[in-house]
């Protein structure tokens, strides 16, 4: 079976009505990254921190997954697919993809401040100050903030470079060490980009571009693809 590789960023969630961070409107214009999205903002105001995270999550509980979270699960019927996702929602699970990797975290987790193995499922539920892990520390997001270290890149870095087909999807490709995956792959390796905004980020000519929002494009490059395999 052919390995489909597929990075997502906000962009294919916008359609099931979450917020992209950098278009206008976007998440990182009503908040300041450093008020809420790094560790340094953690320590100096932590209801806040807990507050913007408590509501992204309230929001996921009311949302559902689009057509193309969607279709990409009906990929898996003729190819090995790997999802990739920046995203900290939980769109490609509710949407029956089943190899996922989160770069960024899971908004549905929360984790101990002491050990970060100590991981939680906390479903849609409000992090509280006070709110313990089982080593008595204060439990925070399960995100990666702004500044700290993203463990699973070298994990997605391998299976970028193997991938047969890599699929991008809604990111702006901003930032780093994600945005370098659009760039690991061999030689041979089919590259589609699928976003709105697709020809502004000027990614090259092996590149088959579709400027389209996801829930039209990603449905339309799965039907060809399962039709061509
Ligand atoms: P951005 O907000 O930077 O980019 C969103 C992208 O989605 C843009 O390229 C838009 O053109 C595109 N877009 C908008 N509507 C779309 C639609 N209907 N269909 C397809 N694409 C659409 O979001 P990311 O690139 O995901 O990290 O941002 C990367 C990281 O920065 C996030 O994971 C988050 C953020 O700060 C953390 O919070 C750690």
């Amino acid at each position: 079976m052919k390995k489909i590789v597929v990075l997502t960023g906000a962009g294919i969630s916008a359609e099931s009505g979450i917020s992209t961070f950098r278009d206008s409107g976007g998440l990182w214009e009503k908040h300041k990254i450093e008020d809420v999205a790094t560790f340094d903002a953690w320590c100096r105001n932590r209801e806040l921190v807990l507050d913007f995270y408590n509501q992204r999550r309230r929001q996921l509980a009311e949302v559902t997954p689009n057509a193309a979270h969607l279709s990409l699960a009906r990929l898996e019927r003729k190819f090995e697919v790997q999802v990739i996702t920046q995203n900290v929602d939980d769109l490609h699970e509710r949407g029956g993809s089943t190899h996922i990797l989160h770069l960024h975290g899971e908004m549905v987790k929360a984790r101990s401040t002491v050990d970060e193995n100590l991981i939680y499922t906390i479903g849609y539920k409000d992090i509280n100050a006070g709110d313990k892990c089982e080593k008595g520390s204060q439990l925070r997001p399960h995100i990666v903030w702004f500044g700290e270290a993203v463990p699973n890149i070298s994990l997605a870095a391998e299976m970028a470079h193997q991938a047969d087909i890599l699929i991008v999807i809604g990111t702006s490709l901003n930032v780093y060490p994600a945005a370098g995956l659009a760039q690991v792959t061999r030689a041979g390796c089919r590259k589609f980009l699928i976003d709105p905004k697709a020809g502004e980020l000027n990614l090259g000519l092996a590149w088959t571009i579709m400027a389209k929002p996801a829930g039209e494009g990603v449905p339309e490059l799965v039907d060809q693809l399962l039709q061509e395999a």
